[in-house]
């Protein structure tokens, strides 16, 4: 037995890591080696105040991470011991991770880490095809198994219930200059580490479409390139909305979208209605759950994509100058 990770272990693992989803791709984590035991940090100097004032986008990220620290650590042989939010005293350590009883993966796990690389967010329309039932129940297994929920819209009248609070939301956030500012700021023309590339933001929004689309500097669509006109739409919740509800939430996010993404899936994510407290409860009530939505997701089968440009590892350890 181990008696602690080691820095090539934490590297090796949080190349897989810095993969996860995070809004506006801005990567807000961090991760070093303490005691020897690997920490995942929300990093304080990556907020995005005007869209993400509470931290819980930033929150979701460094779970979506974790999820794929613990699949890395795990395929690689030595899985971990997880424990969320260790120090009251540190609120940004969101994780740290011990080693356990080193074993071997076993396929599942095999086949969710290749997922990895493959995954991105694919914000253009989706064939028509309905995504079969035997799929839609890997995706909703995959929250659970993280102790969250997946809760999927069924019918056209829910459907429409929910795009009319998705459009609500929209529009309240759409309203604040601070907001669309930094949304702006984030969108990258040319070749960059972070930020979303304006080639992978999505079509621009038109007045016929079901969805709000964030804006991320798109281009019109040809005429009959719309989306689809039912989209297969999943919201993600978890129990509580405490700091390490929404961490938990972070890690049930990334284990759906491995799983949509090892079916043959495509997803974007759409959070406007859970960033605006009023929307966040309509939908909740909506969908008679308790507990708090944390993400929105369109699933179905996309176009073939690519994924975007993450900033290079060693930006993101924190190691003891020694080893660096
Ligand atoms: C908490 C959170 C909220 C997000 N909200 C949206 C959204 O509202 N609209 C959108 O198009 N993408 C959204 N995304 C996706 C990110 O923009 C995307 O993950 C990021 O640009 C990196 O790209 P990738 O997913 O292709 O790796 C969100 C991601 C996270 C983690």
């Amino acid at each position: 037995m181990e008696i602690g990770y080691t820095v090539e272990q934490l590297r090796a693992a949080a190349t897989d890591a810095i993969r996860a989803p995070s809004l506006h791709n801005v990567q807000p984590w961090r991760f070093r080696l303490r005691d020897g035991g690997i920490e995942v940090l929300v990093d304080s100097g990556r907020r995005l105040p005007a869209t993400d004032p509470s931290g819980w986008g930033a929150r979701i990220a460094a779970g979506a991470a974790l999820f794929n620290l613990r699949l890395a650590l795990t395929v690689a042989g030595t899985p971990a011991t997880v424990r969320l939010r260790p120090y009251p005293a540190e609120p940004d350590v969101v994780a740290r991770l011990l080693p356990d009883v080193p074993r071997r993966p076993t396929p599942a796990e095999q086949s969710l880490y290749a997922a990895i690389p493959r995954r991105f967010s694919n914000r253009a329309p989706f064939w028509p095809d309905p995504v079969p039932a035997d799929a839609r129940w890997r995706l909703g297994e995959a929250a659970r198994t993280e102790h969250c929920w997946l809760e999927l819209l069924i019918g056209v009248s829910a459907v429409n219930a929910f795009a009319e609070i998705a459009h609500g939301a929209h529009r309240v956030l759409e309203r604040d200059p601070a907001y669309r500012t930094e949304r702006e700021s984030w969108v990258r023309r040319e070749h960059a580490l972070d930020g979303v590339p304006a080639a992978a933001g999505g079509p621009r929004g038109e007045p016929q479409d079901l969805l709000p689309a964030r804006g991320f500097g798109g281009q019109h669509r040809s005429p009959g390139r719309d989306f689809e006109p039912e989209p297969l739409v999943a919201v993600l919740g978890s129990a509580g909305n405490t700091a390490v509800d929404q961490v938990v939430a972070g890690q049930a996010l990334q284990r759906v979208l491995l799983t949509a993404t090892d079916s043959g899936l495509s997803v974007s994510m759409l959070s406007q209605p859970i960033e605006v407290p009023s929307a966040r409860e309509q939908l909740r009530v909506s969908l008679g759950r308790f507990g708090a939505p944390q993400m929105v997701m369109r699933i179905g089968y996309g176009q073939p994509g690519w994924p975007t440009p993450r900033r290079h590892v060693d930006e993101v350890l924190d190691l003891p100058v020694h080893q660096a």
